[in-house]
């Protein structure tokens, strides 16, 4: 049932913040497709070439939905936004697989140190849900100016590649132009190649490296052309005609992967009784100002029917079991910000039943975390926090996490924020991460200095630290907002909260291709 007053003044200052959020998210997206700007893809295009997005249209299955991710990555550096490559997840002949599409349009492509954590993360993907991969291949390698960033981690690029394949989890790689140096290795360890004639480039040094390193004059057909690789050397499975050509041809491998989902199926599905469109009104745009994390649950589980669990108990945390597109899940949503002894041990206990009864877990985070003072950490607040970032650290059910509002502190951790390895992460354009709070990390550290200075025996310079408090509090603001934290990856992308259930629903199908995990081995709860 639902209690929100939608022709209330709050509920229309909410939904208009919001409005005005997702405004600006449009515009970011907006420069992850426009890739290299004009120049580049007017270039690309009067080569032949298609776009990394529309080559990946091209290769899903008509009307079928793809889940792009970290589109944002690079926000915020000196990277262009969306880091020279696309990623995501796309059915392709029915088979949800895992894309990553250079974009040859920035840079030639070529790989940067956001470029290398997002690709990472497709990796990662592929692995923990058993996707097969698809790389579209266009890179002119390592990012030269910024190889000290990449050189060495990205060599996890290519033995994430053999690592899916010795873990049965297939591999594609669809050459489209360069694949030079490290990038020869992406079709030498793929389990599948295809090569576009005249087209693909794929060698180990081109020409000047050649006539650098032996003194011989290659030339470049004839060094890693397709037609060469296709016939001579055998690295190219197939030879394409065109870039056409090869997507069809990707689409046939894919067909003849004989793949199989290992996870349950989802039973029937059901639409929410409300309007997801109420969502945008729900979170206040002051975050200090709670809100009822159920009114946004009964707006995307299946027929909005929520079965709570110990409703009457740590009421700060609200939890309980639904379905969401036929899937079972259990959900953990904060519903006051602040976290006690009682809602850490009503969490441990929660994500225990989810594990034996192997049901995924969906976290609606909106926490400012555990609470502090004297009475709390007498009351053992240290200990019920750890049981539960225990139960959540050792939780082997697929977790699936939405920031919604807050997270901040130790209250990220429990709620299962990325460094607990989430299967997939996302967040609403009204959440905020940090330590803690900017006025409150300002206040702190003002509490520190002025303890310093009197330590010292100086006096404390008050002018100095009502300035150096603004602008702590000002760049604790900007790192703390989601396109920030979107463009260092740290969470999957940002998403709009009326599309929460569609994505939750597409990442529930993806984690069902992998078996049911084995159940969890909890460390020692500190009792
Ligand atoms: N690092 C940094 N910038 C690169 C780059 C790289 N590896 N590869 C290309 N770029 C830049 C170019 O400098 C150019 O920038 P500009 O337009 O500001 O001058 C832009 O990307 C486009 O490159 P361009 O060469 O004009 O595009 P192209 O489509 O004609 O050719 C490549 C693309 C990838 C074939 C070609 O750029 C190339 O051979 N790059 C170097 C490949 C290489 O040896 N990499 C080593 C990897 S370890």
């Amino acid at each position: 049932m639902s209690r929100l007053d939608t022709s209330g003044d709050d509920y229309r200052a909410r939904r208009a913040a919001m409005l005005a959020k997702l405004a600006e998210l449009d515009a970011e997206h907006a420069r992850a497709v426009a890739g290299g700007g004009p120049k580049y893809v007017e270039r690309h295009r009067a080569r032949g070439g298609l776009l990394a997005r529309e080559r990946i249209e091209l290769l899903v299955d008509p009307d079928s939905a793809f889940l792009e991710l970290s589109p944002l990555a690079g926000w915020g550096t000196e990277f262009p936004v969306g880091a020279s490559v696309v990623t995501g997840i796309g059915v392709v002949e029915g088979v949800e697989c895992v894309i990553v599409a250079n974009d040859p349009t920035v840079r030639g492509g070529s790989t940067n140190p956001w470029t290398l954590r997002k690709t990472l993360r497709a990796a990662d993907i592929a692995l923990a849900n058993r996707l097969p991969l698809i790389n579209l291949v266009e890179s002119g390698g390592a990012d030269l100016p910024t190889q000290k960033e990449i050189f060495i981690p990205g060599g996890r690029v290519f033995r994430n590649l053999t690592r899916l394949s010795a873990a049965g989890i297939p591999t594609v790689a669809l050459v489209f132009g360069s694949s030079t140096a490290g990038g020869a290795y992406v079709p030498g360890l793929s389990d599948h190649v295809v090569m576009v004639r005249e087209r693909a480039k794929v060698f180990l040094g081109g020409p000047p490296l050649v006539k650098m390193a032996t003194g011989e004059e290659a030339e470049e057909e004839a060094l890693g052309g397709a037609e060469m690789h296709a016939r001579v050397s055998g690295l190219a499975d197939h030879l394409a005609d065109d870039e056409h050509d090869a997507l069809r041809i990707g689409r046939r491998i894919v067909r003849n992967l004989n793949h199989r989902r290992a996870g349950p199926a989802p039973g029937p599905v059901r639409e929410p009784r409300h309007d997801a469109d109420e969502l945008l009104g729900i979170v206040p745009e002051d975050l200090r100002i709670p809100f009822d994390p159920r009114e946004v649950i009964v707006r995307i589980v299946d027929g909005g029917e929520f079965d709570e669990f110990k409703p009457l108990y740590g009421t700060s945390l609200v939890t309980g079991w639904a379905r969401l597109h036929g899937h079972p899940v259990g959900i953990l949503a904060n519903a006051r910000g602040v976290l006690f002894s009682e809602e850490s041990q009503k969490a441990a206990q929660f994500i225990q039943l989810a594990n034996q009864a192997r049901t995924p877990l969906v976290f609606l985070q909106n926490t400012t975390g555990y609470m502090v003072g004297t009475d709390y950490e007498r009351g053992g607040i240290v200990k019920h926090g750890s049981m539960m970032i225990n139960a959540v650290a050792n939780s082997t059910v697929p977790h699936l996490t939405v920031v919604m509002g807050a997270s901040y502190g130790a209250g990220n951790y429990g709620m299962c924020g990325r460094a607990y390895d989430p299967r997939f992460l996302f967040t609403w354009p009204s959440a905020k991460s940090a330590v803690m709070g900017p006025a409150q990390l300002a206040g702190v550290l003002s509490i520190v200095g002025r303890a310093a200075a009197r330590a010292r025996g100086q006096d404390y310079d008050e002018a100095g630290d009502a300035a150096m408090r603004e602008m702590v509090e000002r760049q604790i603001e900007a790192e703390s907002l989601p396109f920030f934290l979107s463009g260092r990856l740290y969470d999957d992308g940002v998403i709009d909260p009326r599309d929460t259930r569609t994505v939750l629903g597409l990442c529930l199908s993806a984690v069902g291709n992998a078996p049911v995990p084995e159940p969890a081995g909890f460390g020692v709860f500190r009792m």
